[in-house]
């Protein structure tokens, strides 16, 4: 029998797994909407040919959700694309997604076509009714200045967005280079898409983590174990895929990454030549850090300390959590080499990062 989404929510508080929120729960009715309009005509066929002979029908106005860290924004938008049953249906990290279009535009240039945008958009739209983009967040003018146009193409061919975001529409590109010239694109989410906050006052994300140990040490099978607890709580069991951050032309991968919780060990990210750049961008990207086998530093390790000092700043001002295993505790990581002065600063931070309320109000 069909469940609606607020009876497979209610069937969750049930058995446990979610706590009842009313903010998410005045959310599921609109999505509920749009899972019958793409259940009914979800799979029909769009795109060029199709419009030749029958226009694709027009889809509602798709869903913008908002709202503060760990509010649900997700775990909602996850609810509504595993229920709905069309095969024509994709979620995808918005940042992964864009770098995914401009790899299409540079191979359509390769070949001459001249707006390289619009095939790329009409293969999407071939294959796609429903686009669910999760962390919506403009902060590169190169996707600035296309994403107005690709979603114009995308809605006007029938492909139905919905998308969470930590900010109002008008609140996206903030700041940005020429932003003037981006400002259309506001307008146009205005118009096609419904914008509602979730309000909820509980960051949920939080609350997972309240009261649970987040530093480990030593670094063994025990902390190991203890992490992966926390892993499949935090994911909801979820093995993660590999992320992927564009910085400065190179691309720099954290092995695991599920719903804004990454996990990676000290060496994937200290003992490569990384630099401020490629951890402000890992701060910008993620909630939370799971950061696996911090060795004991000698003087011998001067470059992965600093590295390390570089990210554990690039996370704090970010208010990224951290959850650690260490073989030591945070004064005795690195003590003797150049810069165990600043270090201190950095054992400091790892203290005050434990804390439960930590990170919360960001
Ligand atoms: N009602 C709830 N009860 C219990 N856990 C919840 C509830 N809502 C969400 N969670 C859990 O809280 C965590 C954070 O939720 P989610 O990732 O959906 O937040 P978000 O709004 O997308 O946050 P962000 O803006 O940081 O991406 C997830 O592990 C999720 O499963
Ligand atoms: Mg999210």
């Amino acid at each position: 029998m069909r469940q609606t989404l607020t009876e497979i929510y209610e069937a969750r508080v049930a058995q446990g797994s979610l706590r009842p929120d009313p903010a998410q729960h005045e959310v599921l009715p609109i999505l509920e909407t749009l899972r019958l309009w793409l259940e009914q005509n979800g799979s029909r066929k769009v795109g060029l040919f199709a419009g030749l002979f029958a226009r694709p029908p027009m889809p509602p106005p798709g869903l913008y959700l908002w709202g503060g860290v760990g509010r649900g924004k997700s775990m909602l938008m996850d609810l509504f694309t595993e229920a709905t049953a069309i095969a024509a249906k994709r979620r995808v990290h918005f940042h992964a997604f864009m770098q995914e279009i401009h790899l299409g535009m540079h191979e359509a240039r390769k070949q001459g076509v001249e707006d390289a945008l619009a095939p790329v958009a009409e293969r999407i739209t071939r294959e796609t009714r429903l686009l669910a983009f999760d962390e919506m967040q403009i902060t590169d003018i190169t996707d600035a200045m296309i994403v107005g146009r690709l979603f114009q193409m995308l809605t006007d061919a029938g492909v139905l967005i919905v998308t969470t975001s930590n900010r109002p529409p008008e609140d996206l590109y903030k700041n940005g280079l020429n932003r003037a010239l981006f400002l259309p694109f506001i307008a146009l989410l205005r118009a096609r898409m419904q914008v509602v906050e979730l309000e909820s006052e509980t960051d949920y994300r939080q609350h997972r983590l309240t009261g649970a140990q987040v530093y480990f040490h030593p670094a063994g099978a025990e902390a190991r174990a203890a992490i992966d607890r926390l892993w499949s709580e935090l994911t909801g069991g979820d093995r993660g895929t590999p992320l992927v951050l564009q910085v400065q032309g190179r691309q720099v991968e954290v092995p695991r990454h599920h719903n804004g919780v990454a996990r990676a060990g000290f060496w994937d990210l200290c003992g490569r030549p990384l630099g401020p750049a490629d951890y402000l961008a890992l701060a910008e990207k993620v909630r939370l850090l799971i950061l696996e086998d911090i060795p004991s530093l000698s003087a011998a390790n001067y470059n992965e300390a600093k590295r390390f000092v570089t990210l554990i700043d690039a996370l704090y001002e970010a208010k990224v959590r951290l959850i650690a295993s260490a073989a030591d505790a945070p004064e005795r990581l690195y003590f003797e080499g150049a810069g165990a002065f600043e270090f201190e600063r950095t054992a400091s931070r790892l203290r005050e990062m434990q804390a439960a309320d930590w990170g919360s109000a960001g």
